[in-house]
């Protein structure tokens, strides 16, 4: 056991885990973290012992139990309003969960794959047209993901400026108010969206539930709202930052890129073995709610359990040389997608996104190169989603 840790850390190189977290490297499979109140919580960094507590049904992932580890002060104002899927434990979540999954299983997301190249090579074909540099996190990164799920969902792009501020809030507003705000313009936003769906059905996924699962009672206007609210955050923010992460990370490997462009083949296993790299949702949370022996300790009721995703992908008793990109490794069971019965429903829609994204704006785009120095692009802090805030690109 380390000395505990202050979680959560910013990285100071965005594609490596902050050097602050390296006690925790040298001390798996379990350690300590301390959050800003002051509160101390369990850390799970052996890759094994990972999989086996997401996937134990003694750690819960309840935001209105009062013992949830919150990492940030800011968050404290949406306690009591846990969100759909990701905030509730069974049997409520895997009610939620089974109206979801054909709509996200591998079949439903090959068929959008058109679609999704259609909508990559238009952002490209705008990003040209208009010369030869770019803001790519602004030009391409958050536009792939937002219109992808805004067409999945059948909520207006023309909205996207309105969605996508309040989920900046919601994930990054320094104070309580502004994530209690953001949450519930959004709210209000879908509440609305749904209303008029009511009157005058449309093609999506929102329709399809109003019809299906809110005419017959099954689900309420806002168990709705909630899901929306959580399919479009999901949706959009984390491809986006994958996105902008991705091509930042692959202009600072040239000889990755290299092989890459010489094998498009490897691009399947290059985005997994980016996602695993990568890290991107860095700090899963839990708290137990009974006791549980684990690693040679015990975990009791209504601690809190972290899971830091860079560190477990990065075990090494799991993955040689982890510190590397390598297209070559098997990087199947990173945790990067989260494990057990919240395991991404959106990961087969994530990987069609980043392999048509990153395979296409690189062919497309030989020279393409960073428009600054990389040390001074900005990438987004330790508390959040990484990614990079901007990325200045030129072709
Ligand atoms: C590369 C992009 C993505 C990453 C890194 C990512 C990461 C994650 C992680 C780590 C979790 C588990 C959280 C936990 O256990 O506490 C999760 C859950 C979830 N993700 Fe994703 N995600 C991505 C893309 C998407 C997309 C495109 C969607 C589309 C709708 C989506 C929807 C969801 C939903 C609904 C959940 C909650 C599932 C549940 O609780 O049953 N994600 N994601």
């Amino acid at each position: 056991m380390t000395e505990t840790v202050a979680f959560p850390q910013s990285r100071s190189c965005p594609y490596h885990p902050p050097q602050g977290y390296r006690p925790w490297r040298d001390a798996r499979p379990l350690s300590r973290a301390t959050f800003y109140d002051g509160r101390r919580v369990w850390v799970v960094t052996g890759h094994a012992e990972a999989r086996a507590l997401l996937s134990d049904d003694r750690l819960s992932s309840d935001r209105d139990n009062e013992a949830f580890p919150m990492p940030s002060a800011r968050f404290e104002g949406v306690r009591i309003r846990s969100a759909a899927l990701i905030g509730v434990d069974d049997p409520e979540h895997n009610v939620q969960r089974r109206m979801l999954i054909p709509s996200f299983s591998v079949k439903r997301t090959a068929a959008l794959r058109p679609w999704i190249q259609r909508t990559v090579d238009t952002l490209i074909d705008d990003m040209v047209a208009k010369g030869s540099s770019a803001e790519l996190v602004g030009a391409f990164a958050l536009p792939v993901p937002s219109m992808v799920i805004c067409g999945l969902l059948g909520v207006p792009y023309e909205d996207h400026e309105f969605f996508q501020e309040q989920s900046r809030r919601l994930l990054r507003g320094p104070l309580p108010s502004d994530v209690e705000t953001a949450r519930e313009r959004l709210d209000g936003y879908l509440r609305d969206l749904i209303e008029r769906k009511r009157a005058t059905p449309g093609e999506g996924l929102l329709d399809e539930l109003v019809q299906e699962r809110v005419e017959s009672g099954e689900l309420d206007v806002e168990e709705l709202v909630s899901l929306a609210a959580v399919l479009l955050i999901a949706g959009h923010e984390t491809t986006a930052n994958m996105i902008s992460l991705g091509v930042f990370t692959l202009l600072r490997h040239p000889e990755r890129l290299a092989e890459l462009r010489a094998d498009p083949a490897l691009m399947p296993a290059a985005v997994e073995e980016l996602m695993r790299f990568l890290s991107i949702a860095d700090g899963m949370l839990r708290v137990a709610t009974q006791d549980i022996e684990i690693g040679g300790e015990v975990i009791r009721k209504d601690d809190g359990v972290l899971f830091p995703v860079s560190v477990i992908n990065r075990d090494e008793s799991v993955y040689a040389a982890p510190d590397t990109l390598d297209w070559r490794r098997s990087a199947r069971h990173h945790v990067a997608f989260g494990f057990g019965i919240h395991q991404c429903l959106g990961q087969n829609l994530a990987r069609a996104e980043l392999e048509i994204a990153l395979g296409t704006l690189f062919a497309r785009l030989p020279g393409l190169r960073l428009a600054a120095p990389a040390e001074e692009i900005p990438f987004k802090p330790g508390d959040t989603i990484q990614g990079m805030v901007e990325l200045p690109v030129a072709w």
